[in-house]
């Protein structure tokens, strides 16, 4: 479902008008729309229904506690990277049976964290993180429950920044020494290796590379098994891509059925690990436009969102659609850079985009911004984090604040030796 649709020539999240939002919480804004989170949620676990495979959402996708608790009440675990959103995770009250800690670098203070919550699973990365975590458990008198993430060395046929899966990635265990370290964390005191794990890349449209990563990886546990090991769980990974340009919708079923056909024969408990689908769509940034600037060889729309806020466009080359709040203004013949006001040439959200004759004023939505928008945001230029807000029908709550510039600034410390200037 799309949730943000224009009705009497006004864009809309869900029953809330974008432009009330923009009025009461000021723009930039993310909005969510909590039951487009929970469409998306529930059209994974029915193509998924008839095998058993737990949806652990990964927090990185988006962190907002107030999505993290819509996700879990509908009964999704958690995949979390760090400390940081371990607790989040918990905060928002995912049980820790129901979180696996992904990671390629968990530190001892990390690992201790996890095993006194009693997480369900570790997905470890290398042989040097699982002499750690077993040291870590054995201090702590605990076992640790491990899956040995596998690299399957397949061309997950996405972005390079966003390729995990080869191997020259640094992400998991290469498929030929997956047995040795298996092995080794068997004869480990305080591992209990349950099973294996994979994720070989993000925003995956074609669906071929899951198959022969999974194909390999049936392969995998059917070796280990004849090893004697006793694989118990299977975890697929995330990376399923999203829609961002309205051309192209991931077949869900198609999904379903490459892990029913490769993985569930295993008879292994499944985890799945998506992110952006849960959520990539769910999400708007709503932005104001500042100037309209006319160059001779460009015209350019100043908006009061920035890299900042949104980093995709600049740093992966990925396309937003971006609407116009209004509908029905007429088609400026001049197609625009949409930048924001951060000193950087990278700062912008657009190229070229043919949008509506835009003044001042003016509110734009930038789609397809609730996976990986806020949460890899910052406070370049001093700037100030957009805040969030969730909608549900005709409510809306702010589920993050606009922060202070006192909050902001008031985070630096002067060391002794310089007094502050007055102004
Ligand atoms: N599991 C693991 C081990 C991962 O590394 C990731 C994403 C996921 C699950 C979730 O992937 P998803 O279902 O969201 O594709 N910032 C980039 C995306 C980085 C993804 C990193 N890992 C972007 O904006 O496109």
């Amino acid at each position: 479902m799309d949730a943000f649709t224009h009705r009497d020539g006004r864009l809309y999240a869900e029953d809330v008008p974008l432009a009330r939002i923009a009025e009461q919480v000021g723009t930039p804004v993310f909005v969510y729309s909590a039951t487009s989170i929970e469409a998306q949620y529930d059209a994974l676990a029915s193509a998924l229904a008839d095998m058993k495979v737990g949806i652990c959402y990964a927090l990185k996708a988006n962190s907002n506690q107030a999505v993290i608790a819509t996700l879990a009440a509908r009964g999704a675990g958690a995949d979390v990277v760090s400390e940081g959103e371990l607790r989040r995770a918990l905060a928002a009250g995912v049980h820790p049976s129901k979180i696996v800690f992904a990671g390629v670098g968990k530190t001892a203070e990390e690992m201790a964290f996890a095993l006194k919550a009693g997480i369900h699973q570790f997905n470890l990365e290398s042989g040097p993180e699982l002499e750690l975590l077993n040291e870590v458990a054995g201090r702590l008198g605990l076992v640790a429950p491990v899956a040995i993430r596998v690299n399957p060395d397949v061309d997950a046929k996405t972005h390079a920044k966003i390729t995990t899966g080869k191997k020259e990635n640094k992400f998991g265990i290469e498929i030929e020494q997956a047995k040795s370290v298996y092995a080794r964390a068997a004869a480990l005191p305080h591992i209990d290796p349950v099973g294996v794990a994979m994720h070989i890349g993000s925003q995956l449209t074609d669906l071929a590379p899951y198959r022969a990563a999974y194909r390999r990886m049936a392969d995998l546990v059917k070796a280990l098994r004849a090893e004697g090991h006793d694989i118990r769980r299977v975890d697929l990974g995330g990376g399923i891509g999203i829609d961002y340009r309205g051309d192209h919708t991931v077949d869900l079923a198609g999904y379903a059925a490459i892990v029913r056909e490769e993985i569930a024969p295993l008879g292994a408990e499944m985890i799945c690990e998506p992110g952006r689908l849960l959520v990539g769509n769910a999400g708007v940034l709503l932005t104001s436009v500042i100037y309209v600037k006319q160059g001779t060889a460009k015209r350019f729309v100043i908006v009061d969102a920035a890299m900042n806020d949104l980093i995709r466009p600049t740093l992966y080359e990925a396309h937003h659609d971006i609407v116009m709040e209004r509908a029905g203004a007429p088609e400026s013949p001049h197609p625009a850079d949409i930048v924001g006001p951060i000193c950087e040439s990278g700062d912008y959200l657009a190229k070229d985009r043919v949008l509506p004759e835009l003044a001042p004023g003016d509110l734009l939505a930038v789609k397809s911004a609730g996976a990986y928008g806020a949460v890899m945001g910052s406070s370049y230029n001093t700037r100030l984090l957009a805040p969030e807000v969730l909608v549900r029908g005709g409510d809306f709550a702010v589920v993050r604040p606009r922060p202070s510039y006192e909050t902001l600034i008031g985070q630096d410390r002067l060391p002794d030796w310089l007094s502050p200037t007055q102004p």
